[in-house]
């Protein structure tokens, strides 16, 4: 039987909630930390907004990320992709995926927890021990921002840098008016605050650089060998010599079946590479059929030959429609992250697009 494509793949949904889940929460972290700096401020001049406005807003908006980040974290264990248990979302430290930067998700968990518990109690447990844990709330954001770039699938992709900086830049520009507005700060405690904030960002971009950004990350931040590339074969191969990384042309066709009794479907795509490397790539994703056509995705395998470097074999990491990164090996254990945003026509099933080939 053949149906119609594009895939409409649904298998990594989880995965896909999880992150923009963590997308999202991150910017109303971001409003809820900036709001509140704002609230803090004693006024000197008229204010444009009255101040009980600025206090439900900051309130309403904390709620929401408290929300959202149910979703997000509740999604993430879900996901059968990266083994995440519930005792890894709020005790810090101990994940089999990412162990340091889940961990900092799970410690900006516990401190907003403490925020949020001691502000529903403000009244039993008085104003300056609410204020004392509501200083968390400050700690929590750096610890959030460092653990999405740390273990998010995203964070090396342009949309994702620049909903970083952007977050960054306003809790920087409400940090800044903050302390040179405030009367009671003195000048010694300004000059320390914004000293920090400074050191602080230098530290971020000179992180980011060498981590999240750099090439092999996935490997580095703790990610299992299992989920990078299931190789089997490790033994001692040949160095791979293909001029790595590249980026291709591919073209080929793809085909896509389903079971006689309509429970299983899969789609095989098998492409050549040109422009820019020599090879093959083949792809094949299994699950469930879709209405209308499509694949929910279970289980894939990539295979990308390259006559002068080898072959590479492993699975689908994320995917989105035809577009998709993968994580192969080859029996050296020498990984490659793969990019390929393929288009395929309906009628013809011809499948045409690009390949990127990076080291993992
Ligand atoms: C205030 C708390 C938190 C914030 C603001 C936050 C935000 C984020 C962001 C922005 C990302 C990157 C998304 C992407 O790259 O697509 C991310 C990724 C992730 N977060 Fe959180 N997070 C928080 C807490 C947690 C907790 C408690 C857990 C549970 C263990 C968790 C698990 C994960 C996982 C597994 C990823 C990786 C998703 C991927 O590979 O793309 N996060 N988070």
């Amino acid at each position: 039987v053949s149906v119609t494509l594009p895939l409409a793949v649904t298998g990594r949904a989880m995965w896909y909630l999880t992150r923009s889940a963590g997308a999202v929460t991150l910017v109303l972290l971001t409003a809820s930390v900036v709001l509140g700096i704002l609230d803090t401020v004693r006024w000197s001049a008229p204010p444009r907004w009255p101040r009980f406005v600025l206090d439900a807003l900051h309130r309403n908006v904390s709620l929401l990320v408290l929300a959202v980040l149910a979703v997000h974290v509740i999604t993430a264990v879900i996901d059968s992709f990266a083994p995440i248990r519930l005792v890894d979302t709020v005790v810090p430290f101990v994940s089999a995926y990412r162990a340091l930067w889940v961990g900092l998700g799970a410690l900006a968990l516990d401190l907003l927890l403490a925020v949020a518990l001691t502000s529903a109690l403000r009244h039993r447990i008085g104003f300056r021990g609410w204020r004392a844990v509501h200083w968390l709330a400050y700690a929590c954001w750096p610890v959030a921002l460092v653990h999405g770039l740390g273990s998010g699938t995203d964070a090396s992709l342009k949309w994702m840098i620049v909903l970083s900086l952007a977050c960054v830049g306003a809790v920087l520009a409400a940090l800044a008016w903050r302390v040179t507005r405030a009367r009671e700060i003195e000048p010694n405690t300004r000059i320390l605050v914004l000293g920090l904030a400074a050191a602080g960002l230098v530290s971020l971009v000179a992180w980011s650089a060498q981590g999240p950004l750099a090439a092999g990350w996935s490997r580095r931040a703790g990610t299992p060998k299992a989920l990078l590339a299931s190789s089997t074969a490790r033994a001692a191969a040949p160095a791979p010599t293909a001029a790595i990384p590249f980026s291709a042309r591919v073209s080929g066709t793809a085909r896509q079946s389903v079971s006689e009794d309509g429970t299983a479907a899969s789609v095989d795509i098998s492409t050549t590479l040109g422009q820019g490397a020599r090879g093959t790539m083949t792809v094949k994703i299994a699950g469930q059929p879709l209405q209308g056509g499509g694949v929910s995705m279970t289980t894939s395998r990539v295979t990308l030959s390259l006559p002068s470097g080898g072959t590479y074999r492993g699975q689908i990491a994320s995917l989105q429609g035809t577009s998709f990164q993968a994580s192969v090996a080859d029996s050296s254990g020498q990984t490659l992250l793969l990019r390929a945003d393929l288009q395929i026509d309906p009628s013809t099933q011809a499948v045409s697009g690009s390949l990127e080939a990076q080291r993992g």
